[in-house]
């Protein structure tokens, strides 16, 4: 499917960006070790998280939804997955891949994981390498390191582990796993990721402590089932963010916004280049802080980044590079290499498509150089999103105060993690048409 967006006049409106992906995976997998009826509202029916419910049903999880949002999740304990009779496919979700490997290593029977072509190209070693440190026996391609991956878990030891570079998803691996070891496992973080799993396992009754950037979790102990409201993504409400800033007639509201101090770079990135944004607190949801946040049109100075915001924002990365294009002055992204193994090789796709449209943006190894594009405009043209949902929309945003109609080919995987994402580019009166 492809996207045709022609850049509106004006932008205005108020958006409920869909549930935290985050913690839609999470919330599932956690009520489906606990005893008990987990209820989940607002989860996230973006693809990624549907593949996570479509794991769990295989491994014997009694699981209702989502209908408009809400998952029930019937949990039986920490004993009670089934082996799975055929392949669990995690399609294109890392998250699904590396959270359940936690999980699969905990429990005693054998079990092959995959997902599509790009999961299949992605780092597991991360992952495979201190699970089997714990006990777990896993096999893949390049020793361990790429999907299609096999398991044999049970009798699983605690670990001490230092984390190379910064992943929540393989934090919460090994916290997980960690669930099934005796005794405390310890994961050590170089700096903070988010901390979702963190929040959950406590709400579940789990024996978990965080001391600075370490993480204790005691192992062996019954979780209980949560009853969740998951908040709104803010990785999803970056690409109206970050709309509302660069057009010059905007103003755009996204409301119950999880406003997690883990995932809020790109709040202070935007406020660093000048961006009239205001956060509006609105207490708490699921154990997060919410709130709704309004952006208005900007101008944007470029900025540097790297170092431990990093981590913070690395999911916005795609569209913050769209704002950069549009600012005054030189922006410079370092320290985010791993967006090289993300959804697609960001920093290539990312260089890559802006250039179509444009923008001066060098890909660096390990992020960007990008200059303000001159006269302020970009050009509408064909674009690809290369498969990857980030890139996709980010796209879209940079077509809405480009010269003329952009093409996106390749939109469909928008749903990935923003299944009403055209529906709310319409709602603010943008001209989009989707086209197979
Ligand atoms: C995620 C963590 C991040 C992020 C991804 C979701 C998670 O990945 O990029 O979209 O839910 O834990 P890494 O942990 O690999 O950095």
């Amino acid at each position: 499917m492809q996207l045709i967006i022609k850049p509106p006049p004006s932008l205005a409106g108020s958006l409920r960006p869909p549930g935290d992906k985050s913690i839609s995976h999470r919330a599932a997998i956690i009520g489906a070790l606990a005893a008990g009826t987990t209820i989940i509202e607002g989860f996230l029916e973006g693809a990624d998280c549907l593949s996570t419910l479509k794991c769990l049903r295989a491994l014997g999880v009694d699981i209702d939804g989502p209908h408009e949002g809400r998952v029930v999740v019937r949990g039986d304990g920490m004993a009670s997955l089934q082996e799975p009779e055929a392949i669990l496919d995690a399609g294109n979700s890392g998250t699904t891949m590396r959270l359940l490997l936690g999980v699969l290593a905990g429990q005693p029977f054998y079990s092959v994981i995959t997902g599509d072509a790009s999961l299949r190209r992605r780092p597991m070693g991360r992952v495979t390498r201190p699970l089997a440190a714990m006990g777990a026996r896993i096999w893949g391609r390049q020793g361990g390191e790429l999907a299609p991956l096999s398991i044999q878990g049970g009798n699983l030891q605690p670990l001490t582990y230092t984390l190379p570079v910064a992943s929540a998803q393989v934090k919460s691996a090994l916290l997980l796993a960690g669930l099934f070891a005796p005794g405390e496992t310890v994961i050590i973080e170089p700096c903070r990721s988010r901390d979702h799993s963190e929040r959950l396992l406590k709400a579940a009754g789990a024996a978990i402590k965080v001391e600075g950037l370490a993480v204790r979790i005691a192992g062996q102990k019954p979780l209980k089932p949560l009853t969740i409201s998951v908040p709104g993504d803010i990785s999803a409400a970056a690409f109206f963010l970050v709309a509302g800033c660069i057009h010059p007639r905007a103003s755009i509201t996204l409301e119950n916004v999880n406003l997690n101090p883990t995932r809020t770079g790109i709040l202070d990135v935007l406020l660093s280049m000048g961006a009239q944004i205001s956060v509006m607190p609105r207490g708490e949801s699921g154990g997060e802080p919410v709130g709704d946040i309004q952006a208005t049109s900007s101008g944007l100075r470029g900025v540097e980044m790297g170092g431990e915001l990093i981590p913070r924002l690395i999911d916005e990365i795609p569209v913050l590079a769209v704002a950069a294009a549009l600012a005054e002055g030189e922006t410079v992204i370092r320290d985010a290499a791993e967006l090289k193994v993300k959804e697609s090789d960001r920093i290539t796709m990312v260089a890559r498509e802006l250039d179509r449209m444009g923008a001066n943006i060098q890909a660096r190894p390990d992020g960007f150089l990008i200059k303000g594009v001159k006269g302020g405009r970009l050009q509408g043209t064909v674009v690809d999103s290369h498969g990857d949902h980030r890139l996709g929309m980010a796209l879209a945003v940079a077509a809405l105060v480009a010269e003329g109609p952009t093409v996106i080919k390749g939109a469909e995987c928008m749903a990935i993690s923003y299944p009403h994402f055209v529906a709310d580019l319409a709602r603010l009166g943008v001209e989009v048409r989707e086209e197979e």
